[in-house]
């Protein structure tokens, strides 16, 4: 695979893993029906990462569940994003077939959870992320939340607790423009900061695009604890 926690400008460094087909495992995990479901699947990390993977995704595109480097070597990976070296990946490290692949190559690291420990099948958590008082229209929004930002932070009590602040309450906090500053560029305000930038490999015209809507939708999310 080109192994997305590496790519710096045009680098795409390939790495070959040890690795079990996903499909396999989580069927050997959670019964064949978790292929017909259109929920999520919830793999949670021992660093409190939380990846939600929708079920489509997982019969798109080629999933595998890596369990060591195929040539010996550690089974560590660099994220110079996170300011991070030699991260130990194992138990498994949920990693894609993104060879030939500008859609996933474009998606980075975002669905490449390491460490993870448990894995579950999931509806969606409208309650956290759509509560009552919450418009409708609101819900890609809260996807793209899901996606880019819940894997560490929470909203209304749910999502990762790698830095478990409340972003309902803590974006309310900041003018649009830090907000922007911050998703897209967190290095330009904390130069050690372990912090990733969003989405990092897609134009960044769409990158302000989505922080746009990403802000829209922290002011209008009604803060529960
Ligand atoms: C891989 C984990 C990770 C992801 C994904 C992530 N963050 Fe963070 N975020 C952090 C960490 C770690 C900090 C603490 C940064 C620091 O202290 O340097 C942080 C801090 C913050 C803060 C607090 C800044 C302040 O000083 O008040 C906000 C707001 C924030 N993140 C918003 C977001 C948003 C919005 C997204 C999605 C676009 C996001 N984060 C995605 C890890 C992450």
């Amino acid at each position: 695979m080109h192994e997305p926690h590496l790519f710096v400008g045009e680098a795409r460094p390939l790495i070959e893993y040890h690795a079990f087909p996903a499909e396999n495992v989580l069927t050997h995990l959670l019964g064949s029906g978790w292929s017909k479901s259109q929920d999520e699947i919830e793999l949670r990390a021992l660093d409190g990462y939380l990846a939600r993977v929708p079920v489509a995704k997982l019969k798109r595109y080629r999933a595998y569940f890596a369990v060591a480097r195929a040539d010996g070597s550690a089974f560590t990976v660099d994220n110079p994003a996170q300011q991070e070296t030699n991260l130990p990946l194992a138990p498994y490290y949920l990693i894609w077939d993104n060879v030939n692949s500008p859609e996933l190559i474009r998606e980075g690291a975002t669905f490449w959870p390491y460490q993870v420990s448990t894995v579950s099948l999931r509806a969606p958590a409208l309650h956290s992320l759509m509560p009552e008082g919450m418009p409708p229209q609101y819900r890609p929004q809260a996807e793209l939340a899901q996606k880019y930002c819940l894997s560490c932070h929470l909203v209304n009590g749910y999502g990762g607790d790698k830095m478990p602040i409340n972003l309902a309450d803590r974006v309310k906090r900041l003018s649009e423009s830090a907000f922007l500053t911050w998703v897209l560029d967190p290095t330009a305000v904390d130069a050690y900061t372990a912090m990733p930038a969003m989405a990092p490999m897609l134009p960044q015209a769409e990158r302000e695009r989505i922080a746009r809507e990403l802000y829209d939708y922290f002011l209008q999310l009604p803060v529960h604890d």
